[in-house]
């Protein structure tokens, strides 16, 4: 516990909450992002369970009729950002991007729930079959060989991480025609991914768009798509929160159920033997991406790690002082201040700390949650950390940094 920094933590929430929901950072995400949403409505909980809700509450609410809830919903135009609602042209109330992401909000929603046991009951029953909808439309629309699998790098939360660089490299950017980005207004370019990699990810944005987000045609015949362990994991663990939350309402959870048979049986399709660790895939081609990124280290938190994968868990985080890296500091691509590439991101070592203290790794999560809340201590609570030295990189004054302070990094060992 450190008063000032709960303090500190409590009132980066508050200030970014733009009236019911949460922005990421003011400037660089002034909208209001899935998975951030998700891990804000945490953090509420922790001290204003309401507010916590409602974040759940109008997240959902921007939620498609196909199910998808959208990665980003623009609820009020802000011109600082691109690729903006205009770019997206969902078509939806509220305006929206046309992919989604990581689906984290069913088992934020039970620890919400688990925070507010007695009085949660009408709030959840009302998330429960939206949360249901949005799970059966991954399952219908983005799982292939039993393995979730994304549209676009930016459906995976880790924009820019190497997992994705061999289904990058199969797409030619060249025609995507003049565009302004405005991130690199914000923060330090050489954070940032870099021109050639943007260029590409509005050549995947601008099929999808010509194809009014039909998800079968961007499944079948789209030019990107990668099997994913980190969305595969975080589905498979939103699965039997779900479930879970399925039974307390008194529903039935055999739906679920069978969908974590099918993820299950989909593990060996992610299981990458040469590595020896789970591993990004590109569903063209059968082609493994050959990198052990943190997306991998989500199978703690789905309990679906294998032996095999410890070694390189404790071998890639001994390399650096600020645990985790997002991608291996022994490969050539490891750079420890660029987006997704190496840095540390807090709120995902709160997920996989949650999974080593299930899997029994009691001491690996406390120390996985010491490096966080040191580095935060630091450096504050920025987007995310150099893994090396823990130098405060990207946006500042963070929600989902703020969140999990609140419920995890500044609080003392996980509990299992
Ligand atoms: C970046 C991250 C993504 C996050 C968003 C807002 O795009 O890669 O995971 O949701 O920023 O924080």
């Amino acid at each position: 516990m450190n008063p000032d920094l709960d303090e500190r933590a409590r009132a980066i929430l508050v200030a970014n909450d733009r009236g019911g929901y949460t922005i990421p950072t003011a400037g660089l995400y002034p909208y209001q992002w899935n998975w951030d949403s998700a891990l804000a409505a945490w953090g509420f909980s922790s001290f204003d369970i309401d507010r916590a809700w409602t974040e759940l509450e109008t997240l959902l609410d921007g939620q498609w009729d196909s199910g998808m809830v959208p990665h980003i919903l623009f609820r009020a135009h802000d011109p600082s950002y691109f690729p903006g609602p205009d770019v997206w042209s969902s078509g939806t109330t509220p305006s929206s991007s046309g992919i989604t992401q990581p689906p984290v909000a069913a088992s934020m929603a039970r620890l919400v729930w688990e925070a507010d046991i007695d009085q949660g009951r009408a709030r959840v029953a009302k998330l429960f079959p939206k949360l249901q909808t949005w799970h059966r439309w991954f399952m219908q629309h983005r799982v292939r060989e039993g393995a979730v699998a994304v549209t676009h790098p930016w459906e995976s939360g880790r924009d820019n991480c190497p997992d994705w660089d061999i289904g990058m490299a199969a797409i030619d950017g060249s025609g995507v025609g003049p565009y302004e980005r405005r991130d690199t207004g914000h923060v330090d370019p050489s954070m940032r991914p870099t021109r050639e990699q943007y260029d590409r990810f509005l050549t995947i944005l601008y099929w999808g768009r010509n194809v009014a987000w039909d998800a079968e045609r961007i499944m079948a015949d789209g030019p990107f798509l990668m099997a994913d362990p980190g969305t595969h994991f975080i589905l498979m663990r939103a699965n039997e929160d779900l479930a879970w939350m399925a039974r307390q309402l008194g529903e039935d959870d055999k739906e679920i159920m069978d969908w974590q048979s099918i993820l299950k049986g989909g593990c060996d399709f992610i299981w990458n033997e040469a590595l020896g660790a789970y591993d990004a895939r590109d569903m063209r081609s059968g082609a493994f991406a050959g990198v052990l990124g943190s997306g991998a280290m989500l199978a703690y938190y789905a309990d679906a790690a294998r032996p095999a994968l410890d070694a390189h868990l404790m071998r890639s985080w001994d390399a650096v002082r600020y645990g985790l890296p997002s991608s291996d500091p022994e490969a050539a691509h490891f750079d420890p201040r660029r987006y997704w590439r190496g840095p540390a991101w807090p709120f995902l070592n709160a997920l996989i700390a949650r999974g080593l203290a299930m899997s029994g790794k009691q001491q690996l999560a406390e120390r996985l949650r010491r490096e966080t809340a040191e580095a935060i201590e630091q450096g504050g609570f920025s987007e995310y950390f150099d893994p090396i030295d823990g130098t405060p990189c990207g946006g500042p004054d963070f929600t989902w940094t703020a969140a999990i302070w609140l419920t995890w990094a500044g609080l003392g060992p996980t509990p299992s």
